[in-house]
């Protein structure tokens, strides 16, 4: 049975098909301890009432050695008929005109949206005193900015036309050292930003959060980053009308608080970003920001609660949604079974949030949240100074089929 969409409404039938991309390196590895766990959690939940029939679709080295393609048609055809995928880690490929798969799928799919809730786990170690404090949730366009891949190698003719076009049709003189330059281009549209900034006001409205801050770099690149801040604060306004609190009115009210049924919209410039994720992560929410800056403070910002390791990810476009686990193959470490699989669980466990079965979703996060707080965790996890038991990939998910079932 398929999920289907109307009116951005999800009709979930009792055995929805949800495609799967195994992924690679640890992969296998995490995929097969996850699965049990999902089915355990969805039995436990449903008493069989509802069963998810996963569907198997290929990308990647098993692609490749499968297919002789790297990202097949008839994988980006499943995902956009089925609505809602989960995927492990992709490798990137060398050679082969593709520069990363999860970039290829993202604009392959129009997922605009890469989602990563930062949240802290009792018991894991972190390199802030109050990690506890950590609760948000980015939003990182994904689409645009210099990820495009529009850029031109440094002695190439091209890099020679774009460059001599600079200097001699548009009066540039800021390029330092002409004949040596590399050259990238940066597109910011409008419709990007807005759409962004819909999807997360739709999600700050659901979770009623009442604070979203727009992350930009517009003191230095104005018609790109400041461009974006202009377009995000004018498209915020518009939907949440007499809602939009402005950081002016915040600061000139007499509120300690915001006021119920509001929501602050605040900006930071990147850098000063990054000082606030260390020192008052309290601030901030639901974060907004371009593809390379929301790329940074998604990693800075899983540091703070513990790492790659357990950080859960999704690629959000109009109507498809891809789940995925922020860490890469971990190729060290594959097929040895000493993978921790919990940011592919907590990716599911975002997922079955989001198919509005939250009792599954809240079975997965919470075992995992009971297996940390009693150290039973893989080895990147596992603090020899408490009591506990350090678990193989297999012999953990042993354990979170185990709690599920209690
Ligand atoms: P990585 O995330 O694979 O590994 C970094 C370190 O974290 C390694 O020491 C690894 O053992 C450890 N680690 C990562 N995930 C773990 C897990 N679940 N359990 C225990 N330890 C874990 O990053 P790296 O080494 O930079 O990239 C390796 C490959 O993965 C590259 O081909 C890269 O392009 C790809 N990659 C794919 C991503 C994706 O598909 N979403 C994201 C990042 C990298």
């Amino acid at each position: 049975q398929k999920i289907t969409i109307n009116n951005r409404v999800l009709n979930v039938p009792d055995n929805p098909v949800i495609p799967f991309i195994e992924g690679d390196g640890i992969g296998a590895d995490i995929w097969a301890a996850s699965v049990r766990v999902f089915d355990a959690a969805v039995e436990k939940a449903y008493n069989g009432q509802r069963k998810i029939e996963w569907k198997e679709v290929l990308a990647g080295q098993k692609a490749f050695d499968e297919t002789g393609e790297w990202l097949p048609q008839a994988t980006l055809d499943a995902i956009e008929e089925y609505l809602v995928a989960i995927k492990g880690p992709l490798t990137t490929p060398v050679g082969g005109g593709i520069r990363s798969l999860n970039v290829a799928l993202r604009q392959k799919l129009d997922l605009y949206a890469c989602v990563r809730p930062v949240r802290w786990f009792q018991g894991v170690p972190s390199p802030v005193k109050e990690p506890e404090n950590v609760n948000m949730t980015i939003y990182r366009e994904n689409t645009e900015d210099i990820y495009a891949g529009i850029e031109y190698l440094a002695g190439t003719p091209e890099a020679k036309k774009v460059v001599d076009f600079l200097i001699n049709d548009m009066g540039a003189t800021q390029i330092r050292f002409p004949e040596t330059s590399s050259i990238g281009v940066k597109p910011v549209s409008s419709e990007g930003t807005q759409r962004l900034v819909r999807a997360a006001i739709d999600y700050a409205l659901e979770q009623g959060s009442p604070t979203m801050t727009l992350v930009h770099k517009g003191n230095i690149m104005k018609f790109t980053e400041g461009a974006f801040l202009e377009w995000a604060v004018e498209e915020a306004k518009e939907i949440l009308g007499s809602a939009f609190l402005s950081r002016e009115e915040f600061m000139q009210g007499s509120h300690q608080q915001i006021p119920e049924g509001r929501v602050l919209i605040q900006d930071r410039i990147a850098d000063a970003m990054f000082q606030d994720l260390l020192l008052k992560p309290k601030d901030h929410e639901v974060i907004v920001s371009p593809n390379l800056n929301g790329d940074y403070l998604s990693d800075a910002s899983a540091a703070l609660v513990g790492g790659l390791g357990l950080a859960p990810g999704a690629n959000i476009g109009d109507g498809i949604v891809l789940f995925e686990a922020v860490h890469g193959t971990a190729p060290d470490i594959a097929g040895k079974d000493l993978a921790n699989p919990s940011a592919l669980i907590l990716s599911a466990s975002l997922m079955f949030d989001y198919l509005k079965l939250p009792h599954i979703g809240k079975r997965l996060h919470d075992a995992i949240a009971r297996a940390i707080a009693e150290n039973r965790v893989t080895g990147d996890l596992y603090s020899s100074t408490r009591a506990g038991e350090r678990l193989t990939c297999s012999a953990f998910s042993d354990y979170l089929c185990s709690m599920i079932d209690d």
